[in-house]
């Protein structure tokens, strides 16, 4: 049995601290104030339960603030420039997106991220401090369903193709999450270059090169952004040109989950609500369900990214790679092979979860998702296999989490080894999640 390992008080007293200095207008949470001055829409997803911890209402206005940039066709981008701010690139200037695509005249991204925020709003809504406030709310997450529905609607009708429409497409390794994962190399080598003269990085300095994407990266996703545009970013022949196009087990995992707290949710607001959405997120939850099926690898032991184009899988195993048992789509075995999988990271990291295979000749220890280890995803594979029956591991997961927080406070991300915390410090979504996750 493993010991149950919390974070102190006095670092969730500092977790409350981050999260009310990276909040702006009272209303939405930058991930961090130097590095990522916007809002980001799978950030906000986790800061929003850790702000349920503490403000109960801030929690609601975060997601509130995050469907102010949704667009008319339903999707939510993946980053809403609620003010401008000339320290971050690329920004409103160069994604370009027409004020007509959305209601409200605030700017925005051209893609989406990880749609976690079915989830949240459920988690949210059966919040144990909602309850205890007796909150008179629900017709505030009436509103914030329908434009969640909105949202997964988007992605089954424009995101899915033919003939089975069973698993989304992404777009973007930003889409993903997992800006950099080793998955991409190849397709990225394929992307043909755009004009670049006009675009400058402003993420890098000379401390922090071994912890950021590649230059040829960045050409690769800004060479994307800069094709989308050109066609449209909401235009019908946006996906059929798209350079870049994946079946990515972030996006599907996080929306088959999102798909089943919405069907909870439903029940929750209204009988009328449930009886007319039933069928609709059943018929959701099959399908994705199913096409996760057909990105198991028998030899690997476990799931992996797809290229939509040739169907081939993509190598390495990664961090995401255990996340169709958080969207409860594994089988039995399947589980059963992740936590061997799970094991023989472990044993030769120190400490869970790395982001990639830590014997893939891919591994880096501190170069983003490449190898370090990363709070929202260790959340949300522990919550994966809790569902499973798998508790030693969940609460070993929780524990190295929480002495990672402890030796180097909240950190972006942590090598593997548990020697070192990486990238921006007093981030957003590491001290939510220490709230929500860590706390007793
Ligand atoms: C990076 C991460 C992405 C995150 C964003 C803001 O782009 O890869 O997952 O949402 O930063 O924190």
């Amino acid at each position: 049995m493993v010991e149950q390992f919390s974070v102190s008080k006095d670092l969730l007293a500092k977790a409350q601290q981050i999260l009310t200095e990276n909040s702006r207008a009272d209303s939405y949470t930058v991930p961090s104030g130097r590095l990522y001055p916007y809002q980001w829409n799978w950030d906000s997803g986790f800061i929003a339960l850790g702000w349920a911890c503490f403000d109960y209402q801030r929690a609601l206005r975060e997601v509130e603030s995050l469907f102010i940039g949704q667009w008319k066709n339903g999707m939510v981008p993946h980053i809403v420039f609620h003010e401008f701010e000339e320290h971050y690139a690329p920004g409103p200037l160069d994604w370009q997106v027409p004020d007509h695509v959305k209601d409200q005249q605030v700017c925005t991204s051209g893609i989406t991220q990880p749609p976690i925020i079915g989830s949240v709003l459920y988690r949210i809504y059966t919040h144990k401090n909602r309850k205890t406030q007796a909150q008179n709310d629900d017709v505030q997450f009436m509103a914030l369903y329908k434009k969640t529905k909105a949202y997964h609607d988007w992605f089954m009708s424009k995101r899915t193709i033919g003939p089975d429409h069973d698993l989304c497409l992404s777009l973007h390794p930003w889409e993903s999450g997992m800006d950099n994962s080793p998955s991409w190399d190849d397709l990225l080598k394929n992307v043909p270059d755009e004009d670049m003269s006009g675009f400058r990085r402003k993420d890098v300095n000379d401390d922090n090169l071994a912890e950021r994407p590649h230059d040829h990266d960045y050409r690769a996703y800004m060479s994307l952004v800069y094709h989308y545009r050109r066609v449209g970013y909401d235009q019908p022949d946006l996906m059929p040109q798209a350079h870049f196009r994946v079946y990515d087990l972030v996006l599907n995992s996080l929306l088959l989950r999102s798909a089943r707290d919405m069907k909870k949710l439903s029940a929750l607001l209204s009988s009328d609500l449930c009886a007319e959405d039933e069928a609709y997120w059943d018929a959701q939850i099959d399908k994705i369900s199913s096409g996760l099926q057909k990105l198991w690898s028998e030899s690997d032991g476990a799931f992996l990214n797809g290229d939509a184009k040739t169907k081939a899988l993509l190598e390495p195993v990664t961090n995401a790679s255990f996340l169709p048992l958080y969207a409860g789509a594994a089988s039995k075995e399947q589980a059963q092979a992740l936590a061997q999988k799970y094991k023989e990271w472990r044993e030769v990291c120190g400490f869970s979860v790395a982001t990639i295979d830590p014997l893939s000749d891919k591994f880096e220890a501190t170069r983003y998702w490449r190898g370090p280890i990363w709070m929202n995803t260790n959340w949300l594979i522990a919550e994966g296999f809790k569902d499973y029956g798998y508790d030693d591991i969940a609460a070993e997961i929780r524990a190295d989490s929480a002495e990672l927080i402890e030796r180097f406070g909240y950190c972006e991300y942590f090598t593997p080894d548990g020697v070192r915390g990486c990238g921006a410090d007093q981030f957003s979504w590491s001290a939510a999640l220490a709230l929500y996750w860590l706390a007793e």
